[in-house]
Order: C-alpha cells, then sequence, then structure tokens
C-alpha cells in the first residue's frame, strides 16, 4: 500500500546521490549543490515526502527514510538522463535561464524526453499525496510538473519555485516550446522565485503569451472553466545557519581549519572560491584577474595564495567538459608562470569535499571569492557568513548573485569588469579589521534572521493560508540528524 503524506515535496535531486563505486557497488552521498543540502536540512524533521532522482539509471534504489522524512525515488533510463537532465535542463534551460552566459542548445528530440520525465514525476507526486495535500516542485527540471498535477488531482494545492534565475523575456522568448513551459509552471497556485524581478518577467510573458491580466505578484489566467488565479513573489532561499554554526564551532574543524593554513605555508592571506565547476560561477573571470594581479606585482605568491574548490559537476555535458579544460589549462599556466617551488599560486581542487572540511576551509579564508555570472542566489556565499562566528573575513560578491540583495555589505562587484574585480580583491584584502567586522556583523544579523527554516515557513504560508501546511515545518531548529550511509 502506498504510504501518503500531506506534504510532498518534488525536486529532481534527492537528498542522497548513488554514486556507482568502480566495482558497481552502491555508495551513497550526499548530492551536490545547494537545492538538495537547502530543502534536506528542513525535510529531514518533517512528516513529507520527497519526489525524486536519485542519480544513477535502470530501476529506481530502495531507499530508506530519513528521519521523518520518505523517499520515493523516481527511475531514469539512460537515454532520458541523456535528454530529460544532460539535455532540455542542464544543456537549453540551465544556460538560457542564465542569461546564456553559455550558448543554450535547441535540440527537437530533447523535449518530448523533458515532458514523459516531468509526467512521471507528476504522476509519482500524485500517487503519495493525501488528499488536499499540498506538493511543492522545485526549480527548471520539473517545470512542466505544476500543469501535469492539477489535471491529475485538482484536489491539491500546488506550489512550484525555481531556485535558479528567470530570464529576462526577450532570451525566454527564444525558447521554442516557451508557451507550455509558461502554462506549465503556472498551473501552480504560488510561484516562488528568488528575486522580485522573475516575478516581474513572468508576469510580461503571461500578458504577452497567455492573454493573461498580470502584475507582480498575482497572475489572472483565463481556463476554459473561468479564470484562474496564481499568486507569484520572491522568496529568497537560504541555508541551515544552525548547522554550519555548529560545524565551524566545532574544536576538530578548528583545529582543521589552523592545519589547512600551516599545510599551506602560513600565509599572511588566503583567498578561497568554493563552486560546482559550472561556466556560470565565473571561474574563468576570476582567475584572469588573479593572475594579472599577480603579473603586475600587486600580489606576490610568497604571501598569498589562491584556493579553488572545484566540484566536478554535469560531468557528461560536453560544455562542462571543455570549461573543465579550459580552467585547468589556466590553471597550470598560471601555476607554470608565478608558482615556486613548494609554493603554487592557485591550490585547484577538482573534488567534492564534506560538510566539515567546507566548514574548516570557510574559517581558513581571509577573503571568501563568490563571483558567479548568473546565480539564483548563491548559499556559498551565505555558509561562509554562518562560519565566521568571530567577524573577520572579508566576502567578495558578485552582484549578479541573488545573495548581493541581501549582503549589501559584501564587497560588491562586477565580474565581467575584469579591473573592476581586481580593484575589488584588493579592497577586500586590504580592508581594515574593523570595516570587515561592521560588514561581517551585519550580514550576520541578517543570515541569522532570515535561515531555511524561515524560507520554507514563509512559503508554505503564502501558499496555504490555513496554516495546516506550514505548522508541518518545526519552527524551533532540532539538531540536524546526519546523512544515514546505506
Ligand atoms: C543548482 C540547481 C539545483 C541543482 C544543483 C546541483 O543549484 O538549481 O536544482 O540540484 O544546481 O546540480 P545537479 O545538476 O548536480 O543537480
Amino acid at each position: 500500500m502506498v504510504r501518503q503524506s500531506s506534504l510532498v515535496v518534488v525536486a529532481n535531486r534527492l537528498p542522497l546521490d548513488d554514486n556507482a563505486a568502480p566495482d558497481g557497488a552502491c555508495e551513497w552521498r550526499r548530492s551536490p549543490g545547494g537545492l538538495a543540502s537547502a530543502l534536506h536540512a528542513i525535510l529531514q524533521s518533517t512528516p513529507a515526502t520527497w519526489v525524486g532522482w536519485g542519480g544513477g539509471t535502470g530501476d529506481a534504489p530502495d531507499m530508506p527514510d530519513i528521519g521523518r522524512l520518505r523517499i520515493r525515488p523516481i527511475a531514469l533510463s539512460q537515454a532520458e538522463l541523456a535528454g530529460y537532465y544532460e539535455g532540455f535542463a542542464n544543456s537549453t534551460l540551465w544556460p538560457l535561464y542564465h542569461d546564456a552566459v553559455e550558448q543554450p542548445v535547441f535540440d527537437r528530440g530533447w523535449w518530448e524526453t523533458y515532458r514523459a520525465v516531468n509526467r512521471r514525476f507528476a504522476e509519482a507526486a500524485a500517487a503519495v499525496a493525501e488528499p488536499r495535500a499540498a506538493v511543492w516542485v522545485q526549480d527548471y527540471h520539473l517545470q512542466l510538473v505544476p500543469a501535469m498535477l492539477r489535471e491529475l488531482r485538482p484536489d491539491l494545492l500546488i506550489g512550484f519555485f525555481l531556485h535558479v534565475p528567470f530570464p529576462p523575456p526577450e532570451l525566454f522568448m527564444q525558447l521554442p516550446r516557451r508557451v507550455e513551459l509558461l502554462r506549465g509552471m503556472l498551473g501552480a497556485d504560488l510561484v516562488g522565485f528568488q528575486r522580485p524581478q522573475a516575478a516581474h518577467n513572468v508576469a510580461q510573458l503571461a500578458t504577452k503569451l497567455l492573454g493573461a491580466a498580470a502584475t507582480d505578484d498575482q497572475i489572472v489566467l483565463p481556463t476554459p472553466g473561468g479564470d484562474r488565479v496564481v499568486r507569484t513573489g520572491a522568496f529568497p532561499v537560504s541555508i541551515d545557519v544552525a548547522e554550519m554554526s555548529a560545524l565551524a564551532a566545532r574544536p576538530d574543524v578548528m583545529n582543521h581549519a589552523r592545519q589547512l593554513r600551516t599545510d599551506l605555508g602560513q600565509p599572511k592571506r588566503v583567498l578561497l572560491s568554493v563552486d560546482r565547476l559550472d561556466y556560470t560561477k565565473g571561474i574563468e573571470h576570476r582567475l584572469t584577474a588573479y593572475s594579472e594581479l599577480l603579473r603586475d606585482g600587486r600580489v606576490k605568491v610568497r604571501d598569498t595564495v589562491m584556493v579553488q574548490v572545484a566540484v566536478p559537476s554535469r560531468e557528461r555535458v560536453e560544455s562542462y567538459q571543455t570549461l573543465r579544460d579550459r580552467i585547468e589549462g589556466e590553471v597550470g599556466r598560471i601555476n607554470g608562470e608565478y608558482g615556486r617551488v613548494g609554493e603554487p599560486a592557485i591550490h585547484y581542487l577538482n573534488q567534492s569535499f564534506d560538510r566539515a572540511d567546507l566548514a574548516a576551509l570557510y574559517q581558513t579564508a581571509d577573503v571568501m571569492v563568490v563571483t558567479p555570472l548568473r546565480d539564483g542566489m548563491n548559499l556559498v556565499a551565505k555558509e561562509f557568513v554562518a562560519a565566521r562566528a568571530d567577524g573577520t573575513g572579508a566576502l567578495v560578491l558578485s552582484e549578479f548573485a541573488g545573495a548581493a540583495a541581501e549582503f549589501e555589505n559584501a564587497f560588491l562587484v562586477n565580474p565581467h569588469d575584469v579591473d573592476g574585480l581586481k580593484a575589488t580583491l584588493l579592497e577586500a584584502m586590504d580592508a581594515r579589521p574593523g570595516d570587515l567586522a561592521n560588514r561581517m556583523g551585519s550580514m550576520r544579523d541578517h543570515l541569522n534572521r532570515h535561515d531555511i527554516v524561515r524560507w520554507a515557513r514563509d512559503y508554505l504560508a503564502t501558499l496555504d493560508h490555513s496554516g495546516r501546511i506550514v505548522e508541518l515545518i518545526p519552527r524551533p531548529r532540532t539538531p540536524s540528524v546526519p546523512v544515514p550511509l546505506v
């Protein structure tokens, strides 16, 4: 018998990732990326069901509950992975939604697979949702699910949240399937975005493409059964602040941070970047700026080191493979030109790190450099702030990350402007401790008041005015349940 829940979350990824070991055995790891971490933090203590993909192909694996959270895995075949995930989601929508910083690919074959996989997710969610349950659909992979679910289960309350930017209308209009994609998303009762501009863009498109009457917080859609109201709004996502603060305060993590500094040769300054290896993250622009600072003699390898963590991501997608080649070529060039024996200019790590190791790295950094060309939010910036209870450390942050709207006291920068980026890096490196403490203090105040629990509760309270659903998300923070290794 199918177990049903009153809250169902539907996201492409489950919080655990099925990484097949070289001998073919199944090895679960925490999923990469901010979305899975953020949702995992709130849902582990919530009686809900998470519908998602476990990262492998073939039959869906059996997965145990995590805390109070039930897991409902979705199977993907190799061909579906190629057409739905690597294709339409990550080679068409992802680059287009990020200002087309990489050319989106319009392949007519991918659409049918995207639609079929969205239907599978919708059917799975419909099967595990209690009568009048709330179903909360996440991100660009599943943009057709809200309308499909409404057809299958008109009794449900349906939410959709887009973690990535929603592009300006001129860009969205390039999509051959723009009407279906817009209608799919607007199948929800409430569509949430990271920033208000996204709701404005969708309102313009709904007016133009669907003949709706739209404002920035409401879209009235004409349908054969009469008008239907879709609410929209900005709900900036956040992190589990308590988890990162607790990790950063652990004695073993603090020792590890000190050890890292020793391993780096006790430099005067450590610059750190932590990104998924993705062309939206501005890694190449950052390397250019840093190598020019070395060339100009403004930064000396002897007293400054840069650590670039580039977490492997979407490795079968060609644009990610060529990006990796370019980055590694550039890191090699910079180290070849400016490094010394035992003193590389850049420490480049193409690996995943666990949460405790990340917390140690965040504490080791004097300057955290987060300079995406476009980013829905960027939770690394928030994690860094959460890890710096002592008020030290500078955050250099791209104006094009959603987090910039909340961290006005970061060293904000336009990453496309290499000269501006160089100047801002120097400013952050040379800032007075008092200035840094003021900036960090105000960012920490903001973050402490806006953590992931608040995000989920704000969203769910807006979706469901009765208050029935929001009460499923515990108000006081409960300690994190570690991800079980199975
Ligand atoms: C971004 C997306 C998420 C995604 C994450 C990791 O943050 O908004 O939906 O899960 O990247 O990417 P991946 O392709 O590994 O799921």
